[in-house]
């Protein structure tokens, strides 16, 4: 798939089938998280993995949606401020940067391998580093819901759910 053809795929599941995500699939896509850029190279980062039946049933627990029960995997990705760059003129940790990078790059490998994906920041932050016994220091940014999609992409959404072209971009200056 052509690169822009793969982002327009992508989009935002809520509807999972009862189907097991090999682990050749998810290994693929942490490792696509893995190479991800960060500032000052960093990688200020950790993936948990969910997909025991018993975990899951526990993760499902930090974000109380329906949909959410039925997805196979959950990955939990975590930041390590502690360890991203900090711009210092104005103190700026690029923790999130990095890793919303790194999810990206999981989202879209994920699509390409057929697989769908949720981002998921709404979650209950004690909950989540309780059940996943996080070390301190290691922070949820965002859970990833993961599977094979049970529902349809609405090819319309880059249309009509996103702004104009001509009301975001700036060509040299304001
Ligand atoms: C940082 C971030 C946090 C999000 N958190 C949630 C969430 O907690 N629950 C949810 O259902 N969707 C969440 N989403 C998905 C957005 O609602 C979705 O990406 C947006 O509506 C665009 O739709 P699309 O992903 O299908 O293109 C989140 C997306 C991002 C990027």
């Amino acid at each position: 798939m052509k690169f822009l053809e793969l982002a327009k795929e992508r989009y935002s599941c809520r509807s999972y089938k009862n189907k097991e995500v090999e682990d050749e699939k998810i290994i693929k896509i942490l490792e696509a998280g893995r190479i991800a850029p960060s500032a000052a190279n960093r990688q200020p980062w950790k993936f948990v993995v969910t997909k025991d039946k018993e975990n899951l049933a526990e993760m499902h627990k930090t974000y109380h949606r329906e949909w959410f029960n039925e997805c196979p995997v959950v990955l939990t990705i975590c930041g390590e401020p502690e360890t991203a760059w900090t711009r210092k003129p104005d103190n700026k940790n690029h923790t999130d940067i990095d890793v919303s990078i790194a999810i990206d790059h999981m989202t879209l490998q994920a699509t390409e391998l057929g697989l769908a994906t949720c981002w998921i920041c709404n979650f209950f932050v004690d909950e989540v580093k309780k059940t996943l016994n996080l070390p301190k220091g290691v922070e949820p940014i965002a859970l990833l819901s993961l599977g094979y999609p049970d529902d349809k992409l609405n090819i319309e959404r880059h249309e009509k759910q996103r702004k104009n072209f001509n009301d975001i971009v700036v060509w040299e200056k304001f």
